[in-house]
């Protein structure tokens, strides 16, 4: 493509050509992205998205000023129903991808591990299947993976975790199973980890407890078993917010809870710690929400 765009110039031919041949890669995409879509209850595709328009006028379409590439999408309740065209991987200059809140079914498509430039997915509230991406660990600019309230399966692919950039992965409400791998503390920029009501087993790596810059993990409604190490609160000087609840969890409150100082919610209920509520809660000042009840908790606060 570069080289007929410099031919062209060459001969000096009007530049405008030249964008044009660029832009036709995504226009192709976005026609094939548009034939996939089998219900447009709000009448987008016939009245915004018009076939003579320029893509960049479409509705939920970003370009960029000067090469009209296409660099966002953002179709967030839309109401579309459809599958994913794999033409979307041509957008390769393509930084944000939102399609949240609509009703796409099918799988993503592995071509979509095409676009190096993406930084952020949202594909939450569809009715996505198939596993999670592993190639998603690959993007090297992605830091915002949210896939909750899909249907996903399997387990969390460790090749996920090999991506120093991710802040916040989102995969709660889906049926994805297996054990949380080590790996996750490789996750050296994660702030948000959303892994509730899914089907998690085995216990909670600690490896994340040693990410600093983890400001909330929500683990609630698995199945995850094993202990909170003694050290739980060590390296996490910017948690605010810690859901276990609904676990099989069990063992002593951690009695250094209090080096979480930023601490706001902690919810711990219907798992089976044991042993005694450390006094150390008292001293988190910060704290707006305690859940501890359904638990084999013993005497007083200690
Ligand atoms: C589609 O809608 C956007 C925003 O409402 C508007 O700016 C644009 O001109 C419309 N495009 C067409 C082709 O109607
Ligand atoms: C997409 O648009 C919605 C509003 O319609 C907004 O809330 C959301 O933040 C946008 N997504 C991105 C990635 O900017
Ligand atoms: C875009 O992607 C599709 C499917 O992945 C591929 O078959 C096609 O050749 C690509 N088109 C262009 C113009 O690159
Ligand atoms: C998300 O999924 C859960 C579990 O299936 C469901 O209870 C909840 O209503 C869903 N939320 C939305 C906004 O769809
Ligand atoms: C993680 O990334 C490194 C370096 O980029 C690579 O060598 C390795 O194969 C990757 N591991 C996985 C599991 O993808
Ligand atoms: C990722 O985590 C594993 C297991 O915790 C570790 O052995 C490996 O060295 C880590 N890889 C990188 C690239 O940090
Ligand atoms: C956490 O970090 C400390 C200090 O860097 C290190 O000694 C320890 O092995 C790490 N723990 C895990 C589970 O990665
Ligand atoms: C708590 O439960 C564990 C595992 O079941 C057990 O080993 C431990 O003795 C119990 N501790 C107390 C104080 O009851």
């Amino acid at each position: 493509m570069e080289k007929i765009c410099f031919l062209v110039a060459a001969v000096a031919v009007l530049s405008v050509n030249c964008f044009a041949l660029y832009s036709n890669t995504d226009e192709e995409a976005l026609l094939a992205f548009k034939t996939r879509i089998t219900s447009d209850p709000y009448g987008i595709l016939a009245d915004n998205w018009s076939n003579t328009a320029s893509i960049c006028n479409w509705v939920g379409v970003s370009c960029s000023r000067s090469q009209q590439r296409v660099t966002a999408l953002n179709f967030s309740g839309f109401g579309f129903t459809g599958t994913i065209s794999p033409h979307l991987g041509n957008l390769t200059f393509l930084r944000s991808l939102d399609i949240s809140t609509n009703d796409f079914h099918g799988i993503i498509p592995p071509e979509l591990s095409n676009l190096l430039r993406l930084e952020k997915i949202n594909v939450g509230f569809n009715s996505f299947i198939g596993e999670v991406p592993s190639w998603f660990g690959t993007l090297p600019e992605l830091q915002h993976i949210l896939l909750r309230n899909n249907s996903f399966t399997g387990g969390i692919p460790p090749s996920l975790c090999n991506n120093s950039k991710v802040r916040i992965l989102e995969m709660g409400y889906n049926f994805i199973n297996g054990n949380i791998p080590q790996e996750i503390g490789n996750l050296s920029a994660l702030e948000v980890l959303y892994l509730r009501f899914n089907q998690l087993t085995g216990s909670i790596p600690f490896g994340i407890f040693n990410i600093s810059s983890l400001k909330a993990l929500d683990l609630t409604h698995n199945s995850l078993s094993g202990m909170l190490p003694e050290n739980t609160c060590d390296s996490v000087p910017k948690l605010t917010g810690l859901y276990l609840s609904n676990n099989l969890l069990y063992g002593q409150i951690p009695s250094k809870i209090y080096k979480c100082r930023y601490l706001e919610d902690l919810s711990l209920s219907y798992n089976h710690f044991n042993g005694t509520i450390p006094s150390a809660i008292g001293s988190l000042t910060m704290l707006r929400r305690l859940f501890l009840g359904i638990n084999n908790f013993e005497g007083m606060i200690a």
